[in-house]
């Protein structure tokens, strides 16, 4: 703005300048050559701020229609969930092995880092709200609903293959596991990374290369604030039922009640 009225002074006085002047032909050509380019240039800064304008009100509108995350929303905005699909992390990939090679550190890893349930409840006001898809009612609030953040039952799966890779899978696990690999397979083909993963060998690609990822920490903080508190508890009891029930049957069930919950 300041700059706006800076230049209109300018021009007034050379105005003034160019009046008290000679009067030749020439002379009034000039002036009247210098007055175009003013005019021209006044125009050149309305015009520019009217654009500067625009962009703000179309900026406006379409930042109403896809808040921040731009248009790659995914799904229901709980809990600021749509935000969380934003890729604003730079991370590079490790290729260190003590974290899934057999040994208590990496067991550790996984046990920590990787098989969160992930099993979430929302409010059944919010499915409504949302339209999402309806799910089962939780079996400990009826106003409820559970889901589950696919990515971690992705990441459940990797679990899995792992435990049967290190030696500390039980054979019942290997139907649903088969089952994961499937999940897995589709996951990466659905998601497929265009990272164009560079060399040095000529044997191993994409070990260097800077990816930009969603904030992992953050989703994980987003789960645990939303997680169905009563997981733990509800899995547990009934794993018990289970076990009590494969003791009256001497050790044999029906194969659909092998199958884990997830
Ligand atoms: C990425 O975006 C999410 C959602 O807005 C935010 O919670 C998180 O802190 C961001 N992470 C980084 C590294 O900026
Ligand atoms: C389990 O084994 C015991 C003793 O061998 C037997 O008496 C019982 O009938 C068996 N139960 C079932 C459900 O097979």
């Amino acid at each position: 703005m300041a700059h706006l009225s800076e230049c209109k002074y300018a021009s007034l006085s050379d105005d003034g300048g160019s009046s008290s002047g000679g009067d030749t032909l020439e002379v009034l050509n000039q002036s009247h050559r210098a007055q175009q380019r003013r005019k021209r240039l006044r125009w050149a800064i309305i015009v520019f701020f009217i654009e500067i304008a625009q962009l703000l009100f179309f900026y406006g509108v379409f930042s109403r229609l896809c808040p921040r995350s731009g248009c790659s929303k995914l799904g229901p905005d709980i809990d600021g969930l749509a935000d969380l699909a934003a890729y604003n992390t730079t991370v590079t990939f490790s290729n260190d092995v003590n974290i899934v090679q057999p040994s208590e550190f990496a067991d550790n890893f996984w046990a920590t880092y990787v098989p969160y349930s992930a099993v979430i409840a929302v409010d059944v006001k919010l499915v409504e709200k949302f339209n999402m898809p309806e799910s089962a009612v939780s079996p400990t609030n009826s106003n409820e609903m559970l889901y589950q953040i696919d990515g971690f039952h992705e990441l459940h799966c990797l679990f899995r293959l792992r435990r049967i890779l290190v030696g500390t899978a039980t054979k019942e696990d290997h139907a649903h596991t088969l089952h994961c690999l499937n999940y897995i397979r589709q996951t990466l083909m659905c998601n497929l990374d265009l990272t164009l993963g560079s060399t040095e060998n000529l044997k191993n690609y994409g070990l260097k290369d800077k990816r930009i990822c969603r904030d992992y920490t953050a989703i994980e903080a987003w789960v645990e604030r939303n997680k169905w508190k009563d997981f733990e508890g509800w899995q547990g009891a009934k794993m018990e039922a289970y076990y009590k029930k494969l003791e009256e049957n001497n050790g044999t069930l029906p194969e659909e009640e092998h199958k884990s919950s997830y």
